[in-house]
């Protein structure tokens, strides 16, 4: 069955005859955290200490801004000081409580919602100035925003409708920010989640908008995350692919691209919509004779510079229909910006086959370019534009070329196991020497996975495993179903050492590194290849500091013990690539796995 729909999913994706194919290789972890040493980290639960069981988190999203974390959930926004040092618990400094009032719920249950639908799920919460943070919650299904003081979390000013800003339905993924004092917001508008709009409004000006309704532009997208960079502002997000000509729907993941200084076309065409809008396929695939797409972005960071370049780093994941299989790739913005260079995809009929349009067809000016800059210099603001390219960039949103990843191959690829990739952050500056690269990826599992990524040169085979850790708190968090053990989002706070790990019900604080687990054993604490870690002369493995160049050991790049002398203690960690357990994890504390001939001498 399995086998079955891997080819039937190829079939569909390559659209090819017949192809062996076969997943890459997983690699193994060099360590393993579980359950038993993992549940020592401290949880927030979104309730103060009291046992309140019926209040649930339902986490929404999670911001920080500077030392302060913001964690948005139903009906509440807690603020986290990143300073205080947690124990058991991470409690909230603040906390805004916004609940939908008597008349939205009622009309939310007379529209056919259930009562746990018809709450407020904190959708938006973006910062406008230094002072003012910008929020939008559902509202029971009648999305409404207001802004709050950053640093008092007290509301200011009227409530402003949330429409085109904040989803109606908690379960749909939206994104917003601000740019030049105005609010980008990409969301479904209406209460039945058929009208996918990415929006601008709020500064001066009227609001401008993507065409209602049409799947050219949008078709059942899922917005995933917005960045401004240069002179745009770039969404990321995954869509039913409209070009895509095979049996059945595939999901495709896009950039799409928005000039800032966009004011919509001109009386006859395209007036208050976009004329600026252009969006590519991202190709995230396994490059050889197993070649294989990883179509489904899940989730992807900011701008980063990696060897100096920015970048944004995603996770990608199979079709949700076929067997589970994920992928990190890494894309520059230099590369984004040739794909949107480069040439349109057209259909010339509705049954034909999607196909490049030929150069001497686009118009002048270039549709996508801003006005005033590049090839639309000439023009003082986009409503001037010529008809031809503005009905051109109307119905040819769509580049030919897929943006190629970084050495075009993924970094990092996991397909032999029954869970998916969900979130991602990446800490670019890892180890004394801030020149190392490591990604935490979390699951649906509840583990999350740190890799030790090679950038210079960037190579899939040489990124390492570095751990797996099981995070997931079931004593503490609520409910122990798959949708319950999802990683919803990552958060690192470099400045503390510390990466927040969210689900539905709880957010987990974890240290980015563990390295007293090899304790006075140098063997492992080498083996480890973590660049966090280092053998320190005193005779202990600890955490290195950035910029601490001396008084200890580490070899991240080959990890070679070899010259090594074994120890002879037990450690309550590492692992061995057949996985056999040493030991009685009840007894130790934490089940006690070692590796190949590091440390063991029985
Ligand atoms: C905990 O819950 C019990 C039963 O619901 C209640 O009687 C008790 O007062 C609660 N304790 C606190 C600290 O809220
Ligand atoms: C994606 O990248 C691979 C590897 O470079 C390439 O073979 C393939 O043709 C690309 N696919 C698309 C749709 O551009
Ligand atoms: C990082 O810098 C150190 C010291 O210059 C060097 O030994 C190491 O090879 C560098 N690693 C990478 C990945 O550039
Ligand atoms: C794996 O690494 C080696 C050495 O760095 C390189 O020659 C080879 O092309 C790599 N293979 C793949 C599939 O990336």
């Amino acid at each position: 069955m399995r086998l079955l729909l891997l080819w039937v999913c190829l079939m569909l994706l390559t659209g090819s005859r017949s192809l062996a194919v076969s997943f890459p290789e997983d690699d193994e972890p060099i360590n393993i955290v579980d359950y038993h040493y993992s549940r020592q980290y401290p949880v927030f639960r979104g309730r103060p200490s009291g046992n309140d069981s019926q209040h649930s988190l339902d986490f929404q999203l999670m911001l920080k801004i500077r030392d302060i974390l913001y964690i948005a959930g139903r009906d509440q926004v807690y603020s986290v000081n990143l300073n205080d040092v947690p124990k058991a618990e991470v409690t909230p400094s603040k906390k805004l409580t916004w609940r939908s009032g008597p008349a939205d719920r009622k009309n939310c249950a007379m529209k056919g919602k259930h009562k746990e639908e018809c709450h407020n799920f904190i959708k938006v919460f973006v910062p406008r100035n230094d002072e003012m943070v910008f929020v939008c919650g559902t509202n029971a299904f009648n999305p409404t925003c207001r802004y709050y003081r950053l640093n008092t979390l007290e509301s200011d000013g009227e409530e402003i409708s949330g429409l085109a800003r904040c989803p109606f339905d908690a379960r749909q993924t939206n994104v917003a920010l601000f740019a030049d004092g105005k609010l980008y917001s990409a969301t479904m508008a209406d209460f039945q989640a058929s009208d996918a709009v990415i929006y601008r409004s709020m500064g001066d000006g009227f609001a401008l908008r993507t065409i209602k309704y049409d799947s050219k532009w949008l078709k059942e997208p899922h917005f995933l995350h917005a960045i401004e960079y240069g002179n745009y502002v770039y969404f990321f997000f995954r869509e039913i692919a409209v070009e895509h000509n095979n049996l059945g729907k595939a999901v495709h993941s896009r950039v799409a691209r928005i000039c800032k200084n966009d004011m919509g076309g001109s009386q006859r065409v395209l007036e208050k919509h976009w004329t600026s809008f252009v969006k590519a396929r991202l190709n995230c695939s396994v490059p050889g004779d197993s070649f294989f797409y990883f179509d489904v972005l899940q989730s992807i960071t900011d701008v980063i510079e990696i060897n100096g370049i920015p970048t944004v780093v995603g996770v990608f994941t199979t079709q949700l229909n076929s067997i589970p299989g994920s992928a990190v790739c890494a894309f520059s913005m230099d590369d984004i910006e040739k794909v949107f260079k480069g040439r349109f995809k057209e259909q010339k009929t509705p049954d034909s086959v999607w196909t490049a349009v030929p150069e001497d067809k686009v118009p002048e000016p270039r549709p996508g370019c801003c006005a005033r800059h590049g090839l639309a210099e000439a023009y003082k603001t986009s409503t001037e534009f010529p008809d031809e390219t503005l009905a051109f960039i109307k119905s040819h949103p769509l580049m030919d070329f897929a943006v190629p990843s970084v050495a075009e191959e993924p970094w990092f690829t996991k397909t032999r196991v029954r869970y998916r990739l969900t979130a991602i952050a990446v800490d670019h500056s890892a180890g004394p020497y801030l020149n190392y690269s490591v990604i935490f990826v979390g699951s649906e599992a509840g583990i999350v996975l740190k890799i030790l990524a090679k950038t210079n040169p960037f190579s899939l085979n040489d990124s390492v495993l570095l751990e797996e850790i099981e995070t997931y708190n079931h004593a503490k968090c609520i409910g122990d179903s798959e949708e319950d053990r999802r990683v919803l989002a990552l958060q690192l706070d470099r400045d503390h050492h510390a990466l927040f790990v969210a689900f539905s019900s709880c957010v987990l604080r974890i240290p980015l590194s563990r390295c007293e687990r090899y304790g006075s054993c140098k063997k492992s604490c080498i083996a480890s290849r973590d660049p966090y870690c280092g053998w320190m002369n005193h005779g202990s493995c600890s955490r290195v500091m950035p910029g601490m160049f001396a008084g200890y050991e580490q070899d991240v790049e080959i990890g070679s013990t070899a010259h090594l002398g074994d120890c002879h203690d037990i450690l309550p960690t590492t692992t061995t690539p057949d996985y056999k357990i040493f030991g009685d994890p009840t007894s130790v504390g934490s089940v006690s796995f070692l590796r190949f001939d590091s440390c063991a001498h029985w």
